[in-house]
């Protein structure tokens, strides 16, 4: 079974003014897309592969067959990350965390303002294109990381409860190279429920969101 572009959840221009209508049909339609798409052609060389998740290769990319683990970590990173992506943002998001993330949020951080500039920062230094997470140990304590690339903290052991998009691609039409504003707007648009449902997974020691499977 191939690997497929999930279809985003909401419409192109619902996340103005935060996210323009033009970007967003470029990072799905375009972006995410061609992820899937190159994801599908390198995995043909080794059918075998075929029926694992795209999380599960992330896991694992040394049983990764040579000729095609350069192309499964950026194309396998790339449509994990981005099905994360569409799907912890929504219309009239954001506002204070609740529920069992904030708690978490305040015991590792201290407060949410706090952690908020923390991640943006943390995001504003990520030198050139990548992703700046939450994430952790299954089961253990949050950090703040940044990875390069389309690179998923499933890579590295470690589960992504959630993160956001620094490439250029996410915010240049709109903010052009003003990557701290693209971060401080991004959590108008923030799906609280969506990362609770994430953290939830986390915490029960579960080694992946199991979102992007196929
Ligand atoms: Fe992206």
């Amino acid at each position: 079974m191939a690997h497929e572009l999930p279809p985003l959840p909401y419409d192109y221009s619902a996340l103005e003014p935060f996210i323009d209508a033009q970007t967003m049909k470029l990072h799905h339609d375009g972006h995410h897309a061609a992820y899937v798409k190159n994801l599908n052609t390198a995995l043909e060389k080794h059918p075998k592969l075929q029926s694992q998740g795209a999380e599960e290769l992330l896991r694992d990319l040394n049983s990764v067959p040579e000729d095609v683990r350069t192309a499964v970590r950026n194309n396998a990173g790339g449509h994990v990350n981005h099905t994360m992506f569409w799907k912890i943002m929504k219309p009239k998001g954001g506002g204070d965390p609740h529920g069992p993330i904030a708690d978490a949020i305040k015991k590792v951080f201290g407060n949410f303002n706090d952690f908020k500039t923390k991640f943006n920062d943390a995001g504003a230094k990520q030198f050139g294109s990548g992703w700046v997470w939450v994430a952790g140990k299954s089961g253990g304590e949050l950090q703040i990381i940044t990875t390069p690339n389309q690179d998923n903290p499933l890579a590295q052991g470690l589960f992504p409860v959630f993160g956001n998009d620094v490439w250029e691609h996410a915010y240049y039409l709109k903010y052009n190279n003003r990557r701290p504003e693209y971060l401080a707007a991004w959590w108008n648009l923030v799906n609280w429920e969506e990362i609770n449902r994430r953290y939830e997974t986390f915490k029960s020691g579960k080694l992946e969101p199991a979102l992007a499977a196929h």
